[in-house]
């Protein structure tokens, strides 16, 4: 049985990738900052572990645990992150969304991609970081934030590749049906993204979940360093 631990797990995507995972057959832990919210998603047939992903001590207190509880870690999907809404005018505003976003998606990305490293099965581990269509389309500083990301995945991927572990990205288009979007989707937004997405509809979490999962998949051991599109062609409109 895999050890898998997914951030972000106790809702939308990380949800799905972590009911995904359980029912191949993975031991899953799903960590998170609202203990309620991964008690609810995990229903008995998960680990939980609660933790601030953007906090270095916490990082190292939740790698230690995870160390002892489960020795190795065969998948480790890095899934946590999300967009903030811009708060004021002003440089100041500009400097307080560009350096919150970025430790709201890279460090929670980073800290714990770098920590559990060393315990991270060799050869076989999988990691899966969580990157968005937005790094390709100027989205601003949360696309510049999933674009480091997709750097990181680069960098470790050549780091570790000759120990037998991929690194690779998923980066989804416009899957509504997370908290990400709440309190930000009226109709007629809604139906200005799928306007730009040639396959004429919003993706799922599943279908999300699918490709992290083909990623971590032993199939996908030759697949190291790259970044999986899952948007529906919508970045094709704009060539
Ligand atoms: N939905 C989309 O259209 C879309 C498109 C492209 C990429 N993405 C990316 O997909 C990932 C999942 O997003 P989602 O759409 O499923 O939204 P979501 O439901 O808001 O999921 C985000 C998850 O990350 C966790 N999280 C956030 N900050 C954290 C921190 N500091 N420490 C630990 N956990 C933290 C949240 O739990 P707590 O608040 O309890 O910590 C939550 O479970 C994100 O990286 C997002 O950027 C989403």
């Amino acid at each position: 049985m895999r050890r898998a631990v997914v951030t972000g797990g106790g809702t939308g995507i990380g949800l799905a990738v972590a009911r995904r995972l359980v029912a191949d057959g993975d031991e899953v832990t799903i960590v998170g900052r609202r203990r309620d919210v991964l008690e609810r998603a995990s229903a008995g047939s998960m680990g939980i572990e609660v933790a601030d992903l953007q906090e270095p001590a916490e990082v190292e207190g939740l790698a230690d645990r995870l160390a002892d509880r489960l020795g190795a870690v065969d998948v480790l999907v890095l899934n946590a992150g999300g967009s903030l809404t811009r708060e004021g005018d002003g440089l100041a505003a500009t400097a307080r969304i560009w350096t919150d976003e970025f430790r709201l998606n890279v460090l929670t990305t980073v800290l714990l991609g770098e920590a559990l490293l060393p315990v991270m099965s060799r050869p076989g581990g999988r990691i899966v970081a969580m990157s968005s269509v937005a790094a390709l389309r100027g989205a601003g500083s949360y696309g510049a934030a999933k674009a480091a990301i997709n750097s990181w995945v680069t960098g470790t991927a050549g780091a570790v590749a000759a120990d037998g572990i991929t690194v690779n990205a998923v980066a989804p288009g416009f899957v509504p049906d997370t908290e990400f979007w709440e309190g930000r989707l009226d109709d007629d937004e809604r139906r200005r993204r799928v306007s730009r997405i040639p396959a004429g509809r919003p993706g799922t979490v599943d279908e999300v979940a699918a490709a992290v999962a083909y990623l971590a998949s032993p199939d996908a051991g030759w697949t190291t360093g790259q970044v999986l599109a899952v948007h529906g062609g919508a970045v094709l409109a704009r060539l």
